[in-house]
């Protein structure tokens, strides 16, 4: 992507022809936030094929919808829909919708996914907040020429997750009698599930879960200076010595049990996050 910043520039001016709100928060609706989406009031839905340069799905028809509106009375946009490294997108692809939500005004970010579970204090169903990531995706978005008034050719990663928006998460958590989990998240690029000895490969360099996801979003969002909360929602067990056999249906079926948790927690950090 060479012109990036005409790109942002003419991507905002579709998003513009359907809202004016300043978001201040961005969230992608990942694997178990889906029906966040819903609670966002006065709601404007702008489908991803509408807005210029933005990927466009050739699988599954439609991609997904860009959500603008309020959500516990703060502005904010919300991607219905992600893009993956393993459905073919090119990295710089996967993140720019976040460099657009950022123009738009958004300095926060919150990103959920489904992730496998590693870490031998887990279940099934249980919620993690990221603290820290480790790219094993082989890629990543900023590779290429660097747009200065983007940000930094050399990023600062040391605190990739925002640790003032973790300790809010945890208070609410705590407050609320969540189980909440901190941990590290691997990023592979997937599609396949991972084998035994990848399993005992992550756990022992030191992730607590794993995904396919997430990632290049983050690694974008740095680059720009957003603040950045991950939760993940702990869909499968590999721990080790019991990797059992993963139906991908059974990792969307704990996804959709989590939901109504995630969705309280997500509500209540942007109902308390400091802007
Ligand atoms: N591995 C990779 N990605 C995943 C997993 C997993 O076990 N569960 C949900 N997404």
């Amino acid at each position: 992507m060479s012109n990036i910043l005409e790109k942002i520039t003419e991507s905002n001016k579709t998003i513009r022809e359907y809202s004016d709100i300043i978001p201040d928060i961005a969230i992608i609706l990942g694997t178990g936030l889906g029906a966040l989406a819903d609670e966002i009031e006065n709601r404007v839905v702008i489908p991803y094929e509408k807005i210029r340069h933005f990927p466009i799905s050739t699988v599954h028809g439609h991609s997904g919808n860009l959500v603008m509106g309020k959500l516990e009375g703060k502005p904010v946009i919300a991607m219905q829909g992600r893009f993956h490294f393993y459905e073919g997108y090119n990295m710089a692809e996967i993140a720019f919708p976040v460099r657009v939500m950022k123009r738009l005004g958004a300095k926060t970010i919150i990103i959920s996914n489904a992730a496998g579970g590693m870490n031998r204090n887990f279940q099934r169903g249980d919620l993690m907040l990221i603290s820290d990531h480790i790219n094993l995706m082989g890629v990543n978005p900023l590779i290429g020429p660097n747009e200065e008034k983007l940000g930094p050719r050399f990023p600062d990663m040391s605190q990739a997750y925002n640790q003032k928006l973790i300790s809010l998460a945890e208070t609410i958590a705590l407050e609320d009698g969540i189980k909440l989990h901190k941990g590290v998240y691997a990023g592979l690029t997937g599609p396949m599930l991972e084998t035994p000895a990848e399993y005992r490969m992550l756990i022992k360099m030191g992730a607590d879960a794993v995904g396919m996801s997430t990632v290049p979003e983050v690694i974008v969002a740095n680059h720009m200076g957003m603040r950045v909360l991950g939760i993940s929602c702990i869909t499968d067990l590999a721990i080790e010595g019991v990797v059992e056999k993963v139906h991908f249906q059974e990792i969307l079926d704990a996804a959709t049990r989590s939901e109504p948790i995630m969705t309280h927690l997500v509500k209540k950090v942007i109902k308390n996050i400091d802007l």
